[in-house]
C-alpha cells in the first residue's frame, strides 16, 4: 500500500543504535554504523548499479522493480546506490522508489537507505509530465543566473519527493570547442560565465526548502578540462598545460565547491597522458587538498572498466580498481556488475587497499546519506505530485527559453513579423519537438517525437498558435533539384509569402553519439536556404542545435538569423514571441560563433592565437584575422537600441589592496522596452604569462523602459578581477596597465606596486 504521506522511519527506540538516533551528530552516527559494518557492507556502499540490474529486462526504460534481484542486491552485496531509469509517470517512480527504498530501510541487516542517482540535467529530464527548461548553453545565453537557479530549483521541486536525491548536474565544464558532442550541456566558453552559472543552479537546486522534509545533492561534472579533447570526439585526450589548466578549467569546479556541491563526477577522459580515473594528482591532490572538496567523489559510466579496455593502464579490472581508489574514487559507477566488489574484497584481503582506505570513502558516502536525512526519510512520497508540471514551473522555463534566444542578424528589421498575411516554413526543426530539447530528455539520447507531450509545440504548431489569423504551412520538398517548372511553381508560392523560415539544426545527441567531423550545417540544408533566399520575400534562419552549426555560405542569403540553440519543451512558443515582437530578444552569444571549418578561437584567446601572416599587414595580425568568429562572444542584437555612456573609474590607478569602481551609463534610446547584459571585460596589457585578449569578469542583466536610464557599476577588486595562477594554482598579480571594456567604451587603469 504506497504511502500517502511522507513514511518518516523511526526504529524502535528500545533497539535504537546511536546511528539511528537522528538527534546524534552526523559524525557520531557515521562511526558508530562505520563501526557496525563488515567490510562488504562496506563495499557496498561504494557501489552504483544501473536500474537494469534491478528491473524485469535490460531497457533502462523499465521503471518497474525486480524484486528478487534487487533484494539479492541489497541484502547479499549491500548495494548502496542505483542510477538511472527514463521518463515513466510519477506514480510509476513512486512504486519503483517505494519497493526500492523498503529492501533497503526495512528489510536490510542495518537499514542504510539507498541513495539513487539521475541525470535531471535540464529539469526533471526523466521524468514525465515535468517542466523541461533550456539546455545549460541557453542559460548561459540569458546572462542572467535566475533561469540557472530556476532550472536548479524547479527540478528538485518536481523530483525529490520521488527519491530521486542524487542528481548529476551541473556540467560545469568549459564550453572551449564547439566541435563537443557535449557542448551544449556547458554554459559555454567562459570561466566566469560558468561558475556563476553553476553556483545558481547548485544554490537553486541544493538550497530548495519547499521539497522539506528531503534534501537533495548536486553533482559537479566532469572534473575536469573533458571539454576540451583535441580532437573534438567526446572522451579522447585532452592536452593541456597546468596553468591553463588552473585558469579555465578550474574556477567554474571551484565556484560550485565554494556554493556546497555536495558531489563531483569525474572526466572519464585521460589529461596528459593521465585517465583522470587513476590520477591521485587530480582527484586527491587537485580536487580534494588544493580546492578543499570533502564531498562525495563518483566515476563517470563503467570508467574503472575504461582504465583497462579504453585507456590501458591497467591489465585487468583488479587492477585498475586499485589505480581508481588509490586515486581517490568514492563511488563506483560501476554499473553493470558486481567486477568492483569481487575486486575490492580481493584488494582488501591481500592487503592492497586498507580498510582505512575503504572507510575514508565510506565516511563520506554515510556523511552525504545523514545529511540529505536519509535514514529518517528514505520513502517517497506521493501526496503533492500535482507540483510536478505546474503552470508556475513552465513559466519560469518559457521565460529562460524567450531570454536564452540570440538574434543575431536582423537586416532591415525584418523581425519582428507584424500581422503577416502567409509565412512559409521549412527545414528539419520546423516540426519537430525533440530537436529543441537535445539530448537526456526523456531518453538518454532524446526520446523519440511521439513520446513527447501533446501540450508541447513545434515551431510550426507555436507559429500557427501565435499568428491566428495567418496562413502558415510547412513546405517539406524543396525542388532545390527540380525541373524548371517545378521551380517556377515553387518560386511563385514563396513570392506570395511575407516571411520565408527556415528551421535548421541537429537531431538530438549526446556524449560520442554525436562526435561529428565537420561542423558545418549539414550541404542539404545549406543547399535548401540558398535555394529558398533566392525569393524575394524576407527570409529568416533558426538554427536549433547544441552547437554552432557553420552557416558562413549561407549567411549573406538571409535576412534574420537567430540562434535558438536547446530551448526545451517552451522552446517553440519563445521562438514564435520572439518572431513575433511579443517578446524582445535579450539574448548573447556565451560562446565564439565559428566561421570557417579549420580554423576558430575562443574569444579570451592569446594575442598571439591570432598571428596571421599578411603581407599586406604591416604588424602580420591581419586586420581581421582578431575576429576569427562569424559572431563574437557576447554578441546579440535587441529590437530596441541601448546607448552605452560615460564609463568612469573612481581612480585611474590601484594598489593590490585597494579597489576601485568602474561606473557606465545605459539608455534604452528606442521605443519599446527591452532586456540588456551588461558585460564588463578586463584586458591585462602585460603579463608574466600570456594573457588573454579580454576576459569577462562581471555581467548584469537590467530591464528599460524606453528613454529609461541606469548607471551600473563594477568594483575591481585585484585579487578578485586581475590576479590569475601560475601553473601551480598560485595567484599572480602583475603591476601595470589594465584596460576596463564596456560595449564599445574603454578606459585604462594601473595597478602599482
Ligand atoms: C554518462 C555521462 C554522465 C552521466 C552518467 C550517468 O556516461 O558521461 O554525464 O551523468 O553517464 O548517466
Amino acid at each position: 500500500m504506497p504511502f500517502l504521506m511522507s513514511a518518516t522511519f523511526t526504529p524502535n527506540p528500545a533497539s535504537q543504535a546511536l546511528y539511528q538516533d537522528q538527534n546524534a551528530d552526523t559524525e557520531d552516527r557515521v562511526e558508530d554504523l562505520l563501526d557496525r559494518m563488515t567490510i562488504y557492507e562496506k563495499i557496498g556502499q561504494m557501489t552504483q548499479l544501473n536500474i537494469t540490474m534491478i528491473n524485469p529486462t535490460d531497457d533502462q526504460a523499465d521503471v518497474e522493480l525486480n524484486e528478487e534481484s534487487a533484494r539479492e542486491l541489497i541484502h547479499q552485496h549491500h548495494i548502496g546506490s542505483f542510477l538511472n531509469g527514463e521518463a515513466v509517470p510519477p506514480s510509476q517512480w513512486f512504486e519503483f522508489m517505494d519497493g526500492l527504498t523498503r529492501l533497503a530501510s526495512e528489510e536490510s541487516r542495518l537499514g542504510i537507505p539507498i541513495i539513487y542517482g539521475i541525470d535531471h540535467i535540464h529539469g526533471a529530464s526523466y521524468l514525465a509530465e515535468s517542466t523541461i527548461f533550456p539546455q545549460k548553453i541557453n542559460l548561459a545565453a540569458t546572462f542572467n543566473t535566475e533561469h540557472s537557479f530556476n532550472t536548479g530549483w524547479v527540478t528538485a521541486y518536481e523530483s525529490a519527493d520521488l527519491g530521486h536525491h542524487w542528481n548529476f548536474a551541473p556540467v560545469v565544464d568549459l564550453g572551449v570547442n564547439p566541435l563537443w558532442a557535449r557542448f551544449w550541456e556547458t554554459y559555454g566558453e567562459d570561466p566566469h560565465l560558468g561558475s556563476r552559472m553553476g553556483e545558481a543552479y547548485v544554490v537553486g537546486y541544493q538550497g530548495n526548502e519547499e521539497i522539506a522534509p528531503f534534501k537533495v545533492a548536486a553533482t559537479a561534472k566532469h572534473f575536469l578540462a573533458y571539454s576540451d579533447p583535441h580532437s573534438g570526439w567526446d572522451r579522447t585526450p585532452v592536452q593541456i598545460g597546468s596553468q591553463a589548466l588552473h585558469e579555465f578549467h578550474l574556477p567554474p569546479f571551484q565556484g560550485v565547491i565554494n556554493a556546497g556541491v555536495k558531489s563531483v563526477m569525474l572526466n572519464s577522459g585521460e589529461i596528459n597522458g593521465v585517465p583522470v580515473h587513476a590520477s591521485p594528482e587530480i582527484v586527491t591532490g587537485l580536487l580534494r587538498e588544493q580546492m578543499g572538496f570533502n564531498g562525495v567523489v563518483i566515476t563517470d559510466w563503467d570508467d574503472i572498466g575504461k582504465l583497462v579496455d579504453f585507456h590501458r593502464v591497467a591489465e585487468n579490472y583488479k587492477e585498475a580498481t586499485y589505480l581508481a581508489v588509490n586515486a581517490g574514487i568514492d563511488v563506483n559507477m560501476t554499473p553493470l556488475s558486481l567486477e568492483f566488489n569481487e575486486a575490492m574484497l580481493e584488494l582488501y584481503e591481500e592487503g592492497r587497499i586498507s580498510e582505512e582506505r575503504i572507510d575514508e570513502s565510506v565516511r563520506r558516502i554515510l556523511t552525504l546519506k545523514f545529511d540529505l536525512g536519509l535514514f529518517e526519510n528514505p520513502y517517497p512520497r506521493n501526496d503533492r505530485l500535482d507540483r510536478i508540471g505546474t503552470e508556475e514551473n513552465r513559466l519560469k522555463a518559457l521565460k529562460a527559453a524567450e531570454e536564452s534566444i540570440i538574434l543575431l542578424k536582423n537586416e532591415e528589421s525584418v523581425l519582428p513579423l507584424t500581422e503577416p498575411q502567409n509565412i512559409l516554413v521549412f527545414g528539419p526543426s520546423a516540426e519537430s519537438k525533440r530537436n529543441l530539447s537535445g539530448g537526456w530528455t526523456l531518453a538518454w539520447q532524446g526520446g523519440e517525437e511521439e513520446r513527447f507531450p501533446d501540450e508541447v509545440h513545434t515551431i510550426h504548431s507555436a507559429l500557427k498558435n501565435h499568428y491566428s489569423d495567418t496562413d502558415i504551412e510547412v513546405i517539406h520538398e524543396i525542388p532545390v533539384d527540380g525541373e524548371e517548372s517545378e521551380q517556377q511553381a515553387f518560386f511563385s508560392r514563396l513570392e506570395r509569402a511575407d516571411m520565408l523560415i527556415y528551421a535548421a539544426g541537429e537531431k538530438p545527441y549526446t556524449e560520442f553519439v554525436g562526435n561529428i567531423v565537420d561542423l558545418t550545417l549539414p550541404s542539404d540544408q545549406l543547399d535548401e536556404i540558398r535555394f529558398i533566399s533566392k525569393s524575394s520575400t524576407p527570409a529568416t534562419l533558426v538554427m536549433v542545435a547544441g552547437r554552432p552549426r557553420l552557416v558562413t555560405d549561407v549567411i549573406q542569403n538571409v535576412d534574420a538569423f537567430l540562434f535558438a540553440g536547446l530551448p526545451g519543451f517552451e522552446g517553440a512558443e519563445a521562438i514564435a514571441n520572439i518572431i513575433s515582437g511579443e517578446t524582445n530578444p535579450s539574448g548573447k552569444l556565451p560562446f565564439s560563433y565559428p566561421q570557417h571549418t579549420g580554423h576558430f578561437v575562443n574569444y579570451n584567446h592569446k594575442p598571439s592565437d591570432v598571428y596571421f601572416f599578411d603581407t599586406d599587414e604591416a604588424n602580420h595580425i591581419a586586420q581581421g584575422a582578431e575576429n576569427t568568429s562569424l559572431f563574437q562572444f557576447g554578441e546579440g542584437l535587441s529590437y530596441t537600441t541601448f546607448e552605452y555612456s560615460d564609463l568612469e573609474l573612481s581612480s585611474d590607478r590601484l594598489t593590490e589592496s585597494e579597489t576601485i569602481t568602474a561606473t557606465v551609463t545605459l539608455k534604452n534610446i528606442g521605443d519599446i522596452a527591452g532586456k540588456e547584459s551588461v558585460l564588463w571585460f578586463l584586458t591585462n596589457k602585460v603579463g608574466r604569462y600570456t594573457r588573454p585578449v579580454k576576459e569577462l569578469k562581471h555581467f548584469e542583466k537590467v530591464e528599460l523602459e524606453p528613454g529609461e536610464t541606469a548607471t551600473l557599476s563594477f568594483q575591481i577588486d585585484p585579487h578578485k578581477s586581475l590576479a590569475y595562477p601560475d601553473s601551480n594554482g598560485e595567484p599572480i598579480l602583475d603591476p601595470g596597465e589594465f584596460n576596463l571594456q564596456v560595449e564599445s567604451l574603454d578606459i585604462d587603469f594601473r595597478l602599482v606596486d
